[in-house]
């Protein structure tokens, strides 16, 4: 065993060092589903979810079991899929037909009831997923304002969609209506936010909706359940868990599912996509794989690259789509830079959520810190080296942060998304070595540049533009602020969120066109001014 690996053995609490707010315990609400507006218990075969957390014992350590969550089967799949394809109704439904300012208002009730679940979820994140208790937090928070914003912004596109339009002799009306049946999919690193960033706005725009919670990070979602159950009209929402194959290939087989929403790899994406017989009927809203690059060039500030380079990169153990995966420097100040990096990753402090400042902590996935080993050992053999005292020593779910130096480009992790605490330095030389990898890259989602030059800066500018999505300067890639466009080119993503883009992504413009007659005008005045139709009306919402 290395110093670095005997040293990270006691980086386990023994049960009497959790602080209180922050205790074990064994959550009792997994099994339940909701299923056409009512929570049930699921009385079939289970899955059992362990703590990436252990707990040291006597003997060893343990991971604690935090409950069990259903592994349903095609026939309960199904029924969810029935249960949203009734509550559309082919659009004729309450729900899809309901007016913009009764669907707020069922989004706001939800919202005082999201506000009274928040420490439980907060401590599902915590436990289930090992993200830091501050982040779990701000999780919570960032969604609960999301949603706020959301209403807000629908508010807005209503307004301006309550006027008449006229044009060429037609008097119209146009408005953003619902798709259909959307499938909704979120991560494991962030279950609750890109869930939900999904989720309400295909919600409040009128779809019905079947969500499957990720692999890691499932019991949070239950104390929402009743809230779903109790603010939505019944069939509005529906839960679905268990292995994708057995659950989510049915559905998508089933040509039912109108929208895929769905944040995770490429590689199933496209299963997904496939498995549909309609492909053109549905709409996919995806964001997967990225393989953001920081470039850091000559005359940069070190100080704040470092900052930042080591901030993007080592956030929630590296596990964000938006993290910095890997860095170019300019030969000139490779060796500083590399240094700096280094020691500022010896810095970051290895615990347990609950521990003030932690920045590195277990990690949820299975056998992941033993596939990022093989991934350091493979740039090590390709001329790396570990560059950080007792980076990469491993114990448990833990995964001590690796920096390697000088990194291969041939080398597998400066290829594939790591997803994890393990950051490739590549030198340069010249800004074409850089470019030309953007170009060839398969992803392209965000890129972060460092430097002070505006000429050198521009040269880079220009030409990412068109290979990634948002170009940081001097700063690490990011998805916020929310009303911000996230999305990606290439492998990277399909469709754009925003709290305002993602809107329009769920729903799409119908309108009322009438030539502007006499008759017509009459016919269309009586309609709203009666309020006969929640489409052609020209309430306000205030
Ligand atoms: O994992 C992808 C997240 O949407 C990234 O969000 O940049 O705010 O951490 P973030």
């Amino acid at each position: 065993m290395s110093n670095a690996e005997a040293q990270l053995q006691q980086v386990f609490p023994t049960d009497e060092a959790i602080p209180p707010h922050a205790r074990p315990f064994h959550y009792e609400q997994g099994m339940r589903y909701l299923l056409d507006g009512a929570v049930a218990e699921w009385p079939g075969p289970c899955q059992e979810v362990r703590s990436p957390i252990h707990i040291r014992t006597q003997t060893g350590t343990e991971a604690p079991l935090l409950g069990q969550y259903p592994l349903m089967d095609e026939a309960q799949a199904t029924r969810a899929l029935e249960a949203a394809v009734s509550a559309y109704d082919r659009g004729c439904g309450v729900w899809p037909t309901m007016s913009v300012a009764e669907r707020i208002g069922h989004v706001e009730r939800f919202l005082p009831r999201m506000l009274a679940v928040r420490d439980e979820v907060v401590r599902l994140l915590m436990w289930e997923i090992g993200k830091s208790y501050t982040d779990s937090c701000r999780e919570v928070d960032r969604t609960i304002e999301y949603i706020k914003q959301t209403i807000t912004a629908l508010k807005e596109l209503d307004r301006s969609a309550s006027r008449f339009v006229l044009e060429q002799g037609f008097l119209a009306q146009i408005r953003r209506s619902p798709l259909g049946v959307v499938l909704c999919m979120g991560p494991f690193n962030y279950p609750l936010n890109e869930t939900f960033t999904t989720l309400i706005p295909a919600l409040i725009m009128g779809n019905t909706v079947v969500f499957k919670p990720p692999r890691y990070g499932v019991l949070l979602h239950s104390p929402l359940l009743d809230a779903f159950a109790e603010c939505f009209p019944r069939g509005v929402v529906n839960t679905v868990y268990g292995d994708g194959a057995a659950v989510v290939g049915p559905l998508m087989k089933s040509g039912r599912i109108d929208v895929l929403a769905f944040i995770g790899s490429a590689r199933v994406a496209a299963i997904l996509k496939h498995q549909h017989p309609r492909p053109n009927r549905l709409r996919c809203v995806l964001g997967l794989e990225a393989k953001n690059p920081a470039v850091v060039l000559p005359h940069a500030d070190l100080d704040l690259a470092v900052r930042e380079c080591v901030a993007g990169a080592f956030s929630f153990n590296g596990q964000r789509c938006t993290a910095i995966k890997i860095v170019f420097v300019h030969q000139a100040i490779a060796a500083r830079f590399s240094e700096m990096v280094a020691t500022a990753v010896e810095h970051l402090q290895i615990g347990m959520p609950w521990d003030e400042n932690v920045a590195i902590t277990p990690l949820a996935e299975d056998n992941k810190p033993e596939w990022l080993r093989q991934l350091v050992l493979e740039a090590t053999s390709k001329g790396a080296r570990i560059i950080n005292d007792g980076g990469g020593a491993i114990h448990g779910s833990v995964f001590a942060p690796a920096v390697l130096f000088p990194a291969s480009l041939a080398s597998t992790v400066c290829q594939v998304e790591q997803f994890g605490p393990v950051l490739p330095i590549v030198p340069f030389t010249s800004d074409d070595e850089v470019l030309d990898w953007l170009i060839e890259s398969p992803f392209g989602q965000q890129a972060s540049l460092f430097g002070s030059e505006p000429e050198h800066l521009s040269r880079f500018i220009d030409p990412l533009a068109n290979q990634v999505c948002r170009i940081n300067i001097n700063s690490q890639c990011q998805r916020g602020p929310d009303s911000f466009p996230f999305t990606g080119r290439k492998d990277s993503a399909e469709g754009t969120l925003s709290i305002s883009d993602a809107l329009r992504v769920f729903s799409i413009r119908s309108l009322v066109a009438a030539k502007t007659t006499e008759d017509n005008e009459r016919i269309i005045t009586a309609i709203a001014s009666r309020r006969l139709s929640n489409f052609l009306s020209t309430d306000f919402i205030l």
